[in-house]
């Protein structure tokens, strides 16, 4: 059929900043997932959920939430629109990290927002901050793709301050206030601790740094999405008890294992999490996805939460020894505090390469069938592979085939 005629015309009617963005990438735009490659590439769970499941992979019933962690899904309400306030599953994600750490005082869920991901939660707080336009976040690379893909969404323009690659890939503080004196279009701070790709702590006297800034008028976003698998007590949320402008940022996505529900929170000030929570879809959080995360924060569960992240800690512990006997390994950069660590590729004269680290990934995943993540365009990053913390069967091939392949690079031999 001849298409039809109309004035339409995509180029000039849909916002330039939207035809121009360069969507966020992961290594599976490259190499899907077929069901018999090993994927390290997306800092998921290799564990699994951290639920309690029967052998046929099966929540098994349970009377509460306390007693066994395992409400059921109640497919015959599936007709019905979700809670769209989940007090319940907030209660529980402040029971978590009401610690005591950093604070005497409570959490409670007038201090939350919880979305579909905290990719939800990073969009939200762009959009409830800035201005298109004409405001400015910054961020601090290397560093999670998606706060550029949501700024560069949102017309909101972006200023780097990278971290301190000299330094542990710590916080440059005085640079980071700098910008924010002499900028007052400058709304949000994002700071990933512990960071992706670099798997370190930002220390806690830094951010306080930021959030002391005498002018500044803005928000300090601190993600710990990877927080579970730093040592106990590293997580900050307590803090928003004492800071105005302070948002912390988790997810079930990563030591939870349950990336397939889409749940991150925000923890943060009242009035902050009532400007969110006022914002939002009305039925954001599918409740399959509430109903899942409600036992995930069960203590049967949590237990099994807990083992997994056991076994992820002695799997990256075996990666940090076993890694370095591989010729062709160089530095691993950053920390230690995540389920992935960031790691050099050698050329042959054993400079860090980014031909050599950028082979190696593409030999891993199209000839062994092995998948991570190239890295080595990030600032601070050069010839480095973010390899995720698989299970010990996973860790065993990793290791073998990068011995392999970073061999065959260095021969110039067939693979
Ligand atoms: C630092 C960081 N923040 C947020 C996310 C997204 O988490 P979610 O699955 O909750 O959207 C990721 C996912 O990889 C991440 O690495």
């Amino acid at each position: 059929m001849a298409s039809r005629t109309s004035a339409f015309d995509l180029s000039k009617c849909a916002r330039p900043n939207i035809l121009k963005l360069q969507p966020y990438r992961c290594a599976r735009d490259d190499y899907k997932d077929d069901g018999t490659n090993v994927l390290l590439d997306a800092n998921e769970n290799a564990y699994g959920p951290g639920l309690a499941l029967d052998a046929a992979g099966n929540l098994p019933a349970a009377s509460t939430v306390n007693d066994a962690g395992s409400p059921q899904i109640d497919f015959l309400g599936l007709n019905r629109y979700p809670d769209p306030y989940q007090i319940e599953l907030k209660k529980l994600l402040c029971n978590l990290r009401n610690t005591k750490v950093h604070t005497q005082k409570d959490l409670t869920p007038d201090n939350l927002f919880v979305g579909v991901g905290s990719d939800e939660a990073i969009d939200a707080l762009v959009r409830c901050f800035c201005v298109p336009g004409r405001d400015k976040i910054i961020t601090c690379p290397p560093t999670y793709g998606m706060y550029a893909v949501t700024a560069d969404v949102n017309d909101v323009e972006i200023v780097k301050v990278p971290l301190d690659a000299d330094n542990g890939f710590q916080l440059q503080t005085d640079k980071i206030n700098e910008a924010l004196s002499a900028d007052e279009r400058i709304k949000l701070v994002y700071i990933c601790s512990p960071g992706n790709p670099t798997a370190n702590l930002i220390r806690k006297e830094d951010i306080l740094k930021v959030l002391e800034h005498p002018t500044w008028n803005g928000v300090v976003i601190v993600d710990e999405a990877y927080i579970d698998f730093a040592p106990e007590g590293s997580s900050l949320a307590e803090w928003v008890n004492e800071w105005p402008n302070l948002v912390v940022m988790q997810t079930m996505s990563k030591a939870f294992g349950l990336a397939g529900i889409r749940l991150g929170s925000v923890f943060t000030t009242p009035e902050i999490a009532t400007l969110l929570n006022n914002m939002k879809a009305p039925y954001n959080i599918p409740s399959p996805t509430s109903v899942i995360a409600q036992a995930a924060l069960a203590p049967k569960n949590l237990a099994v939460m807990d083992q997994n992240r056991t076994n992820i800690i002695t799997q990256r512990e075996r990666m940090l020894a076993e890694m370095p006997k591989i010729p062709g390994v160089g530095r691993f950069l950053g920390g230690q505090a995540s389920n992935f660590l960031l790691v050099q590729i050698l050329d042959s004269n054993g400079k860090p390469d980014n031909v050599t680290a950028l082979g190696a990934y593409e030999a891993m995943a199209e000839k062994k069938g092995v998948v991570v993540r190239f890295r080595g365009k990030e600032y601070g990053c050069e010839g480095s592979l973010r390899v995720t913390v698989g299970t010990e069967d996973e860790v065993t091939r990793f290791l073998k085939e990068l011995k392999v392949v970073l061999h065959s690079l260095h021969t110039g031999t067939q693979v």
